[in-house]
């Protein structure tokens, strides 16, 4: 049995994508503005060995719904929301080992200075940041940054596929590693000659110039990326370390298998690549306890504030359909693995706003895994035997309680079984991932960037 990856996802807002919960009296995601509550969250996921702690993020309003945002707003659904990049330095100090995979919408940044921004956190941190790469799928967002509305769905990936060219010179291609001798004798801190400019003219970004951040421990951080669109798919293939995948078994395989082949055909090594499910979990001592807690959660779950949330996610404002009205094929720009997911029947039967609210038991469209560390054990075992994933991204119930839960209850199991660590490895958060140093490989397409140091070969 493989050794289970796990990250933690949690967002810097209230709502996540666990809507309703925060009204749980013992919840304290309200307390996201509080660094204390950031660092106590980072402490506890140490003590479990996760591997890091994801944060998701969003830019722009969820105003789909109604074509307004009041639902959104009332139910705390993605907003109000922070820059979870503020949150790692923070958090980075109060551990040693835990990775921090932060996402970021490159839509609306500048290569150069988002370069540099990554680059302190990797500094920072001491080579523990990895970058979620997203490019957005709401108009309210492309509207609050003065254009009418966002790029169609796959000239969004074209520009992310220039974005990433731009800034994998700049980390890779700047500077050499033997740029910098930091000689006080001679007041020397770096040499010119390793130094250099990258001069990029791509379709959509022109960019010249030195990279001013001198190189961190991992130069690019580690990619995190969700691709499930054709256009996404290809775009996770060529650039992720770590993928996001969801659905069931069967659908899971399939698209790992997929998206590996599809790597392999870009010149990578397959096994460059590890895949995380998102998965719910409500554990407890034993079956019935979990069960019951479970009812408890659920009594302040929130669907319908889930539902003004997939309006968003998809494009189509839910709000128009009565309950029982057929979902109708429409043309979105948002997610589209999501907009298909809805408008395909499933076994000849039409999706309904009555059944999506139904499966938000939650708050969310993931089905929860209930019950003793035993059962949930077996059922994350089942699930990396039987498919090709590598971990999971354990997504927010009540906070902190559900993850303290699983880090005392279910992380011992796992160990006891041999399919989790029991310490960290020494070394970044890629060469724990990976087993293989801090650097990418060099048949990654940013690898294959790095400049030799002039000296000699670069590792
Ligand atoms: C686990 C997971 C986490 C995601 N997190 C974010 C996020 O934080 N912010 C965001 O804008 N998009 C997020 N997405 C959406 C993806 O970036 C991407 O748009 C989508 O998965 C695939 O889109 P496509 O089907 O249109 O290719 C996430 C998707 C998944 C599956």
């Amino acid at each position: 049995m493989k050794q289970i990856l796990m990250n933690a996802v949690h967002m810097s807002c209230v709502g996540d994508i666990a809507h309703g919960l925060w009204t749980h009296p013992r919840d304290q995601s309200s307390r996201y503005t509080d660094l204390d509550y950031w660092a106590e969250l980072a402490r506890t996921l140490e003590r479990g060995c996760f591997d890091s702690l994801f944060l998701a993020d969003i830019v722009g309003a969820n105003d789909v719904y109604e074509g307004r945002p009041d639902a959104a707003l009332r139910a705390a659904v993605q907003m109000p929301i922070d820059d979870p990049l503020l949150l790692v330095p923070a958090m980075a100090h109060a551990t040693r080992h835990l990775g921090f995979g932060v996402t970021a919408n490159l839509s609306y940044e500048q290569p150069y200075l988002f370069a540099r921004r990554f680059t302190t956190l990797d500094h920072l941190s001491r080579g523990r940041v990895a970058w979620n790469v997203v490019t957005g799928f709401l108009d309210s967002a492309a509207r609050a940054m003065g254009q009418e509305r966002q790029l169609p769905h796959d000239e969004r990936y074209a520009r992310a596929e220039d974005f990433m060219d731009v800034v994998y010179k700049l980390w890779e291609g700047s500077w050499e590693d033997d740029a910098l001798p930091r000689d006080k004798v001679a007041g020397v801190y770096a040499l010119p000659e390793k130094v250099h400019a990258i001069d990029h003219r791509g379709p959509y970004y022109r960019v010249q110039g030195a990279h001013l951040s001198e190189p961190s421990i991992q130069r690019t951080p580690v990619i995190f990326q969700a691709g499930a669109s054709a256009r996404g798919i290809d775009f996770a293939a060529r650039h992720a370390e770590c993928v996001f995948v969801s659905g069931n078994k069967a659908q899971a395989r399939e698209i790992v298998g997929t998206i590996r082949a599809r790597a392999a055909a870009f010149g990578r090594d397959p096994a460059d690549l590890r895949f995380f499910l998102g998965v719910v979990v409500v554990v407890a001592p034993t079956d019935a306890l979990a069960q019951e807690l479970d009812a408890e959660y659920r009594r302040y779950a929130s669907p319908q504030a889930g539902l003004a949330h997939f309006s968003s996610q998809t494009g189509i404002d839910f709000s128009r359909y009565g309950l029982d009205e057929p979902i109708s094929l429409v043309k979105t720009e948002s997610v589209q693995s999501f907009v298909e997911s809805v408008t395909s029947k499933s076994a000849g039967k039409a999706w309904t706003v009555r059944k999506l609210l139904e499966q938000m038991t939650l708050g969310s469209r993931h089905t929860p895994l209930i019950g003793s560390p035993q059962r949930v054990a077996d059922a994350l075992e089942s699930w990396v035997r039987e498919t090709d994933i590598d971990g999971f991204n354990l997504v927010r119930t009540v906070v902190p309680e559900g993850f303290t839960d699983f880090v005392d209850l279910v992380i011992p199991e796992l160990q006891s079984r041999g399919s989790f660590k029991t310490t960290y490895a020494e070394g970044s958060l890629r060469h724990k991932l990976f087993g293989a140093g801090d650097r990418l490989p060099r048949r990654h397409p940013a690898g294959a960037l790095r400049r030799a140091a002039s000296g000699g070969a670069s590792t």
